[in-house]
């Protein structure tokens, strides 16, 4: 099984990869993880070109190359909350998934990305609302036809100005829950 982790934290050793590392041990042994580290890699925002609206893909090469190879199984969206929102480097990464409607849309390309699963990691201080950023989290699970059900494949730690990711009593229940959904779901 290969996972490939879009990683939104600018932290290297903050709460999300505190979250990332303690789910990333559950997994089975053998599992190949491939990371993108939103902040470090060189990954253009769209700029609305519109290549798309005429042609196949996206005319940008960088980085995104990662996911267009499609050749993982889960993806995790991993975060912490700026604004409610998910990090702007990240979200950069998920506004290059836009290509995929407008060839739907204006060229009548259907989707052809592999059925894959999905999970949200999300780390906030405790302040607002997740929700703009688990919405934004389901669209580009959708983009990339990755079934992600909010009950089973979320995992969040959302009060660490107060209670640390290392103290969440909630956090492992979180991860194997999810685990358990998502190995099911390999394994069928
Ligand atoms: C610019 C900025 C905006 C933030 N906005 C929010 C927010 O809207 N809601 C929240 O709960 N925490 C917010 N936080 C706090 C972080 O989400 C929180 O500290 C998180 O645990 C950091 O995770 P990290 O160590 O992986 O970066 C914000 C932090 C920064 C720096």
């Amino acid at each position: 099984m290969k996972v490939l982790i879009l990683n939104g934290s600018p932290r290297s050793n903050g709460d999300t990869a505190y979250i990332l590392g303690a789910l990333k041990s559950k997994f089975p042994c053998g599992t190949e993880f491939v990371s993108l580290d939103t902040y470090a890699a060189n990954i253009h925002p769209c700029n609305d070109c519109r290549y798309c609206w005429e042609k196949e893909g996206c005319c940008i090469q960088d980085e995104m190359e990662i996911l267009w190879k499609d050749d993982y199984d889960v993806l995790i969206i991993a975060s912490p909350l700026y604004m409610s929102f998910v990090t702007p480097p990240l979200f950069s990464v998920i506004s290059r998934l836009n290509y995929i409607w407008s060839n739907r849309y204006f060229l009548r390309i259907p989707g052809s990305l592999k059925p894959k699963k999905g999970i949200l990691v999300l780390a906030g201080g405790g302040d607002g609302s997740p929700d703009p950023a688990v919405n934004i989290a389901k669209t580009a699970f959708r983009f990339l036809n990755a079934e992600f059900d909010p009950a089973s494949d979320y995992i969040r730690s959302l009060n660490t100005n107060t209670v640390s990711v290392q103290n969440d009593p909630d956090l492992a229940g979180q991860i194997d829950r999810t685990l358990r959904h998502i190995i099911g779901a390999y394994h069928r």
